[in-house]
């Protein structure tokens, strides 16, 4: 059995989760949920960031410790995850003792390899990114992404020898050539490696909330050296049990496009100077943007915009889980930058939830109420649909083997368009009840069956019950294998039931 590890970035527990932080983890979801369809062994992880100074700084502005700040945002994390039907195996949260026993493991490694030293680190550091930036890559002593003034730090850190990754770190680019997708952000990790590698300092000394250096207990780790190491954590590292061995080579990071460096420069690295492979796979995406600006945490802050109207939860309570679960994955692919508005998410819902998808399911079931008694017929093996059916199956195995499962949707909503104009064409509901009738409608169960199947990643709930409609038990025991023409079986009840989507007036 293949064995798939799937992650998506850690969230930083400074703030509540938002609809930036859910197109993430639906998107990291809905491959998880295909490959357990496919078969495969999966374990999906995901988690917060607690540590830094974003968070320290969050804690105090509410006057509670950092640890109590964290665990209540940590909870709504999870909340939000729950409820927008977020299969994950794990949450890792980087303050809990395994957690901290893997990093002290892996950095104490790294150290005994000899590309740990001592060093003063002088420079410019923005606290909203977590980040340090050299005189020239800042926007004249301002952050380039947050616009506020950086501060300048001095002091004596431990540093990582980053530059002695720089040829590894082409030869392994070049030898694994799908190691960071798509191509666009491979080149530009590649960019940043030709442009010379910096020793980077991972250690803080002046302040306490982090991961304790294990050698030198006055420093804790920078906060993303400690976070990366969560894709470690999930399996174990260096813990009684360690799965690594099992589960890293098929490893694979979902992220956004501004941790690139720290992604795939700078974790790769890490891992040869632990003597470990690399990750396998990241899979980089792009963000959805508000008017053209990021939707994130500190962003929203600064722009005003109103964060609490984006909640995951908010959009969910209003459109249902399953659309929005749809508007995340079909509208903007992974790799590129998309436009949010809840307009784009009602035109989604209208045309390819209620006048698609939902007007096949309800004609095709009213039409079997109709004219074959209420069950169903068996889909002919000659129909034309059934080249349409195989097509879409292609297209979207490979979309999903591809990380592309906006494309998946793309081509399942192909086959759901051919099955409404072939009712179209055959309109049975003006033909007399007779064996046509029954091969028009055995047809179009047909489809509905395969595209229940290939829905059921994205949109788990709707397929559930779309398959109790057409008479079928046990969606959980479904496989992408039961995909192929003629497997329907006659003699199902098929019934009706509320309209699925109910169309929303576009002023709603
Ligand atoms: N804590 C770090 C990640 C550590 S992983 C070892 C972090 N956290 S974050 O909360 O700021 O961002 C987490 C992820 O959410 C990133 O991949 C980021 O791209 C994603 N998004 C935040 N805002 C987003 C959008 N507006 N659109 C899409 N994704 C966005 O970085």
């Amino acid at each position: 059995m293949a064995r798939f590890y799937i992650t998506t970035p850690i969230y930083y527990a400074n703030d509540a989760p938002h609809v930036g932080s859910a197109y993430s983890t639906v998107n990291a979801d809905a491959l998880a949920r295909w490959h357990r369809l496919n078969g495969d062994q999966v374990k999906f992880v995901t988690g917060t960031d607690e540590h830094g100074q974003k968070v320290a700084d969050a804690a105090a502005a509410r006057g509670v410790s950092p640890l109590e700040w964290t665990t209540s945002t940590s909870q709504r994390f999870r909340d939000a995850w729950d409820e927008i039907g977020i299969s994950y195996d794990d949450f890792i949260r980087t303050t809990e003792p395994r957690h901290r026993d893997t990093v002290q493991k892996f950095l104490s490694t790294i150290y005994d390899n000899g590309y740990i030293f001592k060093d003063v680190y002088s420079g410019l550091y923005c606290v909203s990114c977590e980040d340090y930036f050299t005189e020239e890559a800042s926007n004249q002593g301002n952050c380039p992404i947050h616009h506020k003034a950086l501060t300048h730090m001095e002091e004596e850190n431990w540093f990582f020898r980053l530059s002695a990754f720089e040829e590894r770190l082409l030869t392994y680019y070049e030898e694994h050539p799908g190691f960071v997708t798509p191509a666009t952000k491979r080149n530009e990790a590649l960019a940043f490696i030709r442009g010379g590698l910096k020793d980077i300092s991972i250690t803080r000394s002046s302040i306490q909330w982090g991961v304790e250096v294990p050698w030198d207990p006055k420093h804790v780790f920078y906060v993303w050296y400690d976070a990366l190491i969560n894709y470690l954590t999930a399996l174990g590292y260096g813990r009684e049990g360690d799965e690594t061995a099992e589960w890293w080579p098929h490893s694979h990071h979902l992220i956004g496009k501004e941790i690139i460096r720290f992604h795939c420069v700078w974790w790769p690295a890490m891992c040869m100077a632990a003597g470990m492979e690399p990750p396998s796979h990241v899979q980089v995406h792009g963000w959805l943007l508000i008017g053209g600006q990021k939707l994130g945490k500190s962003m929203a802050h600064d722009g005003g915009l109103k964060l609490t109207d984006i909640a995951p939860v908010t959009l969910t309570d209003q459109y249902g889980v399953d659309p929005i679960r749809y508007y995340l994955v079909r509208d903007t692919a992974l790799g590129n930058d998309g436009e949010f508005s809840l307009e784009g998410i009602v035109a989604r819902y209208n045309t390819d939830l209620a006048n698609n998808l939902g007007n096949l399911v309800a004609r095709v079931a009213t039409v079997v109420g109709s004219k074959c008694g209420g069950v169903s017929p068996a889909p002919s093996p000659a129909s034309s649909l059934a080249g349409d059916a195989s097509e879409a199956v292609a297209t979207a195995t490979a979309a999903w083997q591809n990380f592309a499962p906006h494309a998946a949707l793309e081509a399942t909503w192909k086959l759901i368009g051919a099955a409404n104009a072939y009712l179209e064409t055959w309109a049975p509901w003006k033909m007399e009840a007779g064996p046509e009738v029954d091969i028009v409608m055995g047809d179009a169960l047909e489809v509905i069956r395969h595209v229940v199947i290939m829905i059921s990643p994205v949109m788990p709930s709707t397929a559930a019950e779309i398959w109790r409609r057409i008479g079928l038990t046990e969606i959980d025991g479904a496989r992408w294998s039961d995909l192929g023409w003629g497997r329907y079986p006659k003699g199902r009840d098929v019934v009706k039931g509320d309209p699925l989507f109910p169309r929303i007036s576009s002023d709603s």
